[in-house]
């Protein structure tokens, strides 16, 4: 029997939260249900797209409701980003593993950009597990620090990075991270980490915490045509040589599992979008 379900959602609210990034909350009770932290559901507007990769980055069984932090990275989430209250939003999901559930001990979170949307649901499930979560997040400015409102309201310790020194430390995750690690090693050994952002970020975090002994989970992306491990497109290379497949063997897996390295030479040469908003 298949788990996923493919859903008509109805928008609720999209709004801008930051330059070319938005929030949509969609009512979507069968993806409510069954959605778990660090899974993502294909998304479709109109006819024009195929269905893009989104992370639950709000899940609330109660009000049947999920949410997704959007980037404009091209003309497929700039459409998303257009849609208004009342309008339709095809669904199907949740795919692929989620992050595991870490009980007690300190939880380590890294992100980079939107790379923080699956976050959220990742800290209320930890706090209500008795673990102390703290986040390092990092942004080109203070203005592009996504979701630190929903992270503390979580219950969650978040400390920022900006490229630009506009908001929190001054540099990228890299170089906070030392320090965060060192803490979290001395107040609670045997805590774990979980990282999601650009490929580079996460092939430098991989480095931190290989160093400092902590174990280390990741969610990697991949241009995805179906989303359920059919069409074979979202291939990425694994450590043991050999594919791993970002949508059915992912998208989280233990950081020694991929090959981060040749993941981020795939996105090297892959260019990016200029973000933007609605015309
Ligand atoms: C499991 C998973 C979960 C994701 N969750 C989110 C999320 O919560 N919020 C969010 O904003 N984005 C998320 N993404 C990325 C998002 O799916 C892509 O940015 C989107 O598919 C781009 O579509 P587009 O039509 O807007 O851009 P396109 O016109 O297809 O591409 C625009 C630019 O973005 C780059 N790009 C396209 N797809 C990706 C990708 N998968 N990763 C990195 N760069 C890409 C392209 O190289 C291109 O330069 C996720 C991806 C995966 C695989
Ligand atoms: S997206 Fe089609 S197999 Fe993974």
């Amino acid at each position: 029997m298949k788990e996923w379900v493919e859903e008509d959602g109805r928008v609720l609210t999209c709004a801008e939260v930051a330059p070319g990034h938005g929030c949509i909350e969609v009512l979507a009770p069968g993806l409510a249900a069954r959605a778990l932290p660090g899974q993502f559901a294909m998304a479709r507007s109109g006819t024009r797209f195929l269905a893009r990769p989104l992370s639950f980055f709000d899940i609330d069984p109660g009000r049947g409701v999920v949410a997704f932090l959007v980037r404009a990275a091209g003309e497929g989430t700039r459409a998303l980003l257009c849609l208004r209250p009342g309008d339709g939003l095809g669904l199907a999901g949740p795919f692929g593993n989620g992050f595991p559930l870490v009980s007690g001990g300190t939880l380590l979170l890294v992100a980079g950009g939107v790379g923080v949307a699956p976050f959220p649901p990742v800290v209320r499930r930890a706090t209500a597990a008795g673990t102390g979560v703290r986040v390092v997040l990092g942004a080109r400015t203070a203005a592009l620090l996504l979701a630190t409102a929903q992270l503390r309201d979580a219950g969650a310790e978040v400390v920022t990075c900006t490229e630009d020194g506009s908001g929190g430390v001054r540099g990228t995750v890299s170089d906070a991270l030392p320090g965060v690690l060192r803490d979290l090693l001395a107040g609670a050994p045997g805590g774990c980490a979980f990282a999601c952002g650009p490929p580079a970020m996460l092939v430098a975090v991989a480095r931190l915490c290989e160093e400092a002994g902590v174990p280390l989970y990741v969610s990697l992306e991949a241009r995805m045509g179906c989303g359920f491990g059919v069409c074979r497109g979202c291939a990425v290379p694994a450590a043991a040589g050999g594919y791993l497949h970002v949508c059915q063997d992912g998208p989280v897996f233990p950081a020694r599992a991929a090959d981060l390295g040749g993941v981020a030479r795939l996105w090297e040469h892959a260019g990016d979008g200029d973000g933007g908003g609605c015309a």
